[in-house]
Formats: C-alpha cells, structure tokens, sequence
C-alpha cells in the first residue's frame, strides 16, 4: 500500500507507473501518452484540452516552449462577456481553473534526488526539497507548471520581498501568502498603538506583520498559524531579523491562550472557496477565519485593549460582502469600531484596465478597523 497517488502511462513494454505529485491536490490523469519533441502544439493542446496528459521525454526546454505555445492557444479563445462584478469573479475563477487543468496536462520525470531526465534540464534539487521535503530516492511525476512555480517560489524565496516599514527584506515560502502588495504593512507601520507590552499576530504567514511590530518596539509577540509552511516561513524570516526573543511563533486555530492589549489579524479577505490548499491564504470559505477572529476577540482583548483587522474591501466591489454585514458581524461580536485607517493599493494591477476585475481593483480599498470591546 502506498500513501500517496500515483500515474500510470502505457510503455512499449507494458504499463508503468510512478508517484504523482500534486501541490494543488489535482488528482492523476487517467489517459496519458508520450510526448517528445516531434509533438506540435497543436496536438498537445488538443490532447490536453481533451483531458489526455503528455508525460514528456524530449528537451525540458523544449518543453518549456510548447507549455508557452499552448498557452498562447488557451488566450487566443474569447472571453465571455461578464453581466456583473460577481459574474466576471466568477468567470475569472473559472477560466484560471481551466488554464490550470489544461496546462497542467504537460508532465515532467523526476528521479527519486529530484534531477530531471532529460536535456538540457535545469537543477531543481533545491527548489523541490524546499517544497516536497528531503529526496525519498522514489522515481515521481510532475506537471511542468507546477515544476515551473517551484523554481519561481524558489527564486522568490532567496530574492526576498523590500519591506519599506522594516527596510528588510521579507522572504516568502511556497504556498506562504506573500507581502508583495505591502501597503496593508504601512497601516500597521503606522497606527498609534495602543501598548507596547504585548500583542497577538493571528495567521503570522511570513511573519511580517510580527516584525512590523517588533520593530516598532511590542515587546512580546505571540503569532499563530495552522499552515506548517507559514510557521517555518515565520520562524525563518523572524530570526533572520534577530526577532527571534520577541515574538514566539506557535501552531493554533485562530488565537493563543490569554488576553493580549493589541491583537492584529489580516485574514483572507475574499469569502470563496480555494480551490486548493495554496489558495487558503487569499479565500476564506463562508467568512470563517474574519467571524472567528471577530467572534473570539473579546475574550483575548486586555480590557482597554484593541484589536486590528486588516480588511480589504475587494470582496464588497464584487458583490460578495455587504459593508452592512461587516458591520453587523462586528457589532455582534461584542465589538465597537474606535477608528479605521484606509490605505489605496499600489500594485500594477490595481491600474490594469484589461484585468478581467479592473472596476473592482480600482474602487478597493485596504482599511485597518481599530475594534474594543463594548
Ligand atoms: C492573508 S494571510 C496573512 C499573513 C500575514 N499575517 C500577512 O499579513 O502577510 C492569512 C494567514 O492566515 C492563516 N490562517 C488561516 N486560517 C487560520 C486559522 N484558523 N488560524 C490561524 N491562522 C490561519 C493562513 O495560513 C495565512 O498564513
């Protein structure tokens, strides 16, 4: 029996079979055929759109160019016109979900040391450790998109992110939700705040938010996650900085144990569900991780204290979240709002007029909601 799934492909010498490896959960395809560089991109693109996976045996960089070829395929079919902000959310999600299936249908080898047996490969070693852990000397299959995000994140993750609030750098892991879009980071830079004895991070992601207020001289943090990657990613970047004596880092649902003056929360700020576990730090099915934080804080508030939720109105603008709900949420929690600081996004799409959810970027705004107990 084996605890993971696994692809099976026809040979000439009979059916074979490896570890499927899958970051976003997508389950084996049933039909795969070889591919080489005699495949055009036409027939790859057929095949994958029909459901049929390209295990790959020619040049990786060929590889690389037919994924760009198919691509350029998939954008060339029409958008359907979206009736409203929702229906255009919805048709984007769609759409990247099939970009996603149909891309995903190119597949790699890996040996069991995570080399690449092919030509002209590059070395991936290191980035597939960072995200599959130490080499399992088993022989896996893997889609080249996926391949090609974990060489991403890996560059990502040695280049770091510029935080303007830290002057450091901030270095993401895979699958770690990322401060590249910083401002909501200058509102927490910058709110006066209410103690410097001790504060409560909830859902410390790369940590940054920790070392915003380390910085500012909070001086003890306690920061939690349920994502194992947020934890090693915080841990990481927290020491790096010489944080590691301030803020104490620890695996829970939402809050730590006691009451803090200062809880600061950014949760995932739109109310869909992920369609994979990387995506659990941008959608937040049914509200739960905002009304959790919301209905617990009260009870882990000193008195006096408050609590920050970093809150984009990007879900509003898409008719997903009424400002009235919020609110009342808020106001049944127990809470009462002492003030909000807003912040307007700085990000290129933001501006974009050919992103499918420009009206919605360019109405969003970021606020910080500075919440007591009644
Ligand atoms: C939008 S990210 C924010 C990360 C970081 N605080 C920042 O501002 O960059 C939300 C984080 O909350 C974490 N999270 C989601 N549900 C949680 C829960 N129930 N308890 C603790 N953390 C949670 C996610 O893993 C993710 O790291």
């Amino acid at each position: 029996m084996t605890d993971f799934p696994t692809l099976s492909w026809p040979e000439a010498d009979g059916p074979h079979s490896a570890r499927w490896r899958s970051e976003a959960a997508v389950p084996p395809a049933k039909r795969v055929v070889i591919a080489d560089d005699r495949t055009t991109a036409d027939a790859a693109y057929r095949l994958a759109c029909e459901g049929t996976a390209l295990l790959w045996r020619g040049d990786f960089q060929n590889a690389r160019q037919l994924l760009q070829a198919m691509t350029r395929r998939l954008e060339r079919k029409p958008r359907k016109q979206a009736a409203s902000p929702l229906d255009a959310f919805n048709l984007h999600r769609q759409a990247q979900a099939q970009r996603a299936r149909t891309l995903g249908m190119l597949l790699i080898p890996l040996e069991g040391d995570y080399t690449i047996p092919l030509r002209r490969a590059p070395s991936v070693q290191e980035a597939c450790e960072e995200v599959y852990g130490p080499p399992t000397h088993e022989p896996s299959i893997v889609s080249l998109r996926e391949l090609l995000g974990l060489i991403g994140a890996h560059e990502w993750r040695k280049k770091g992110v510029e935080i303007p609030a830290l002057q450091e750098r901030i270095h993401p892991h895979y699958g770690v939700f990322s401060p590249v879009r910083g401002e909501y980071v200058d509102l927490v830079a910058r709110t006066p705040l209410p103690s410097l004895e001790k504060a409560f991070d909830i859902g410390v992601g790369t940590g940054v938010l920790s070392a915003v207020l380390a910085k500012r001289g909070v001086k003890r943090i306690v920061a939690t996650d349920q994502d194992p990657r947020a934890l090693a990613c915080a841990k990481e970047n927290l020491t790096r900085l010489g944080y590691e004596r301030q803020v104490e880092i620890i695996a829970a649902d939402l809050f730590p144990e006691g009451r803090a003056p200062l809880v600061v929360c950014n949760p995932p700020w739109v109310p869909a569900r992920p369609a994979s576990p990387i995506e659990n730090a941008v959608y937040d099915y049914e509200n739960r991780m905002l009304l959790g934080f919301l209905n617990g804080l009260a009870d882990h508030l000193e008195p006096g204290g408050e609590g920050w939720l970093i809150l984009s109105d990007f879900a509003e603008h898409l008719g997903m979240r009424a400002r009235d709900w919020l609110l009342a949420a808020i106001d049944n929690a127990g809470l009462t709002v002492a003030g909000r600081e807003d912040i307007k996004p700085r990000h290129p799409k933001a501006t974009d007029a050919t992103d499918p959810l420009h009206t919605a970027r360019v109405a969003e705004v970021t606020s910080l909601w500075r919440l007591k107990a009644k």
